[in-house]
């Protein structure tokens, strides 16, 4: 035998120096949610998750920034009492979101601030998008607003806006409106390729944002397609997304390949509420090593070809990884 491919795994320096991908804190995002309320609070279906207050927030920003995560995203959970079915508070710049920007902004503006473009969390019919009487959700009308809310994230010092409404145009038409208002450094970070998936059942408990009827299949993806996720980077690529994603992350390994074969553009991947609650469920019935578990999820992702990950073991992980 002449080929002997264990030679090249023998010791843990050969091992190291020849690892095709590799892990490391600046890649990952920390998914972070806001409520109103003083204090913060557990979040059942996301155990070791936590819906801050505006301490909790500048704690837990200040605790990513020491552990090298550099990058987080932004979710606001909305009380019923004021949600409608026109979702204004999505706009409101006196909202939850832009308060909390404004002030992460001015206390670290070396942080890269991302936020979250979709009705859901200000909508009473728990959708994306704008919902006609017949139930119908609807695209261009939604589209409209979706720039309001993109603006009222830019004005406040939001580096990266991220539509995860999946209506068709909105991309180019939030690049317009930001353009046109002067927030030309503003990027967008579309999600190109978000599936109608199950796995996004933990987080709408989080934020009690599930659709009150009916489900997202008219605009999310659906599951069994993947030359779809071309189609969808072409348009965002076109519109001038900066960056595209795909999501959920575990499940679409095959989508992100694709994506990142397809395109010159940064992929981004979300390892999202299900995926987290199921690696929290085994790990916790001791079933799985967490550590060993997680990172190796998060190695997949990457090696699937993402560049950048969202995941709600930003800060975990990248502890683990400062501890070798
Ligand atoms: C809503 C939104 C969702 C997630 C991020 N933004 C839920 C949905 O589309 O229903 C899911 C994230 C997760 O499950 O971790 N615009």
């Amino acid at each position: 035998m002449r080929s002997r491919p264990r030679r090249n795994r023998r010791t843990a320096a050969l091992r190291g120096f020849l690892a095709e991908t590799s892990l490391s804190a600046e890649r990952f995002v920390q998914p972070l949610f806001l409520h109103e309320k003083p204090g913060d609070e557990d979040i059942g279906a996301m155990p070791g998750c936590r819906r801050l207050g505006p301490e909790g927030l500048l704690r837990e920003v200040d605790g990513a920034l020491e552990d090298g995560v550099r990058s987080v995203v932004l979710f606001p959970a909305i009380p019923e009492s004021e949600k409608t079915r026109t979702a204004e508070g999505a706009w409101d710049p006196e909202g939850l979101i832009p308060r909390s920007i404004a002030a992460l902004h001015e206390r670290w503006p070396e942080l890269c601030l991302m936020t979250d473009v979709a009705l859901d969390p200000y909508s009473s019919d728990g959708h994306d998008g704008l919902v006609a009487d017949d139930g119908r959700i609807l695209n261009d009308e939604t589209v409209e607003v979706l720039c309001r809310q993109a603006l009222c994230h830019a004005r406040v010092g939001a580096d990266v806006v991220a539509p995860s409404d999946m209506m068709d145009g909105r991309v180019g038409a939030i690049r317009d409106a930001l353009d046109g208002e002067g927030f030309t450094e503003v990027a967008i970070l579309a999600y190109t390729a978000k599936y109608a998936s199950a796995f996004y059942g933990p987080f709408r408990e989080a934020l009690d944002s599930a659709p009150r009827a009916g489900d997202k299949k008219t605009y999310q993806m659906d599951p069994a397609n993947a030359r779809e996720a071309l189609r969808e980077a072409a348009l965002d690529e076109e519109e001038g997304a900066d960056m595209l994603m795909v999501k959920p992350a575990g499940p679409y390994l095959d989508v992100i390949r694709d994506l990142r074969d397809s395109t010159a553009l940064p992929i981004a991947a979300y390892q999202v509420s299900g995926e987290y609650a199921m690696l929290e469920a085994a790990c916790e019935r001791g079933l799985l090593d967490r550590e060993k578990a997680v990172l190796e999820s998060l190695l997949g992702i990457r090696r699937a070809g993402a560049d950048v990950i969202l995941t709600y073991y930003a800060r975990q992980a990248a502890r683990w990884l400062a501890n070798g």
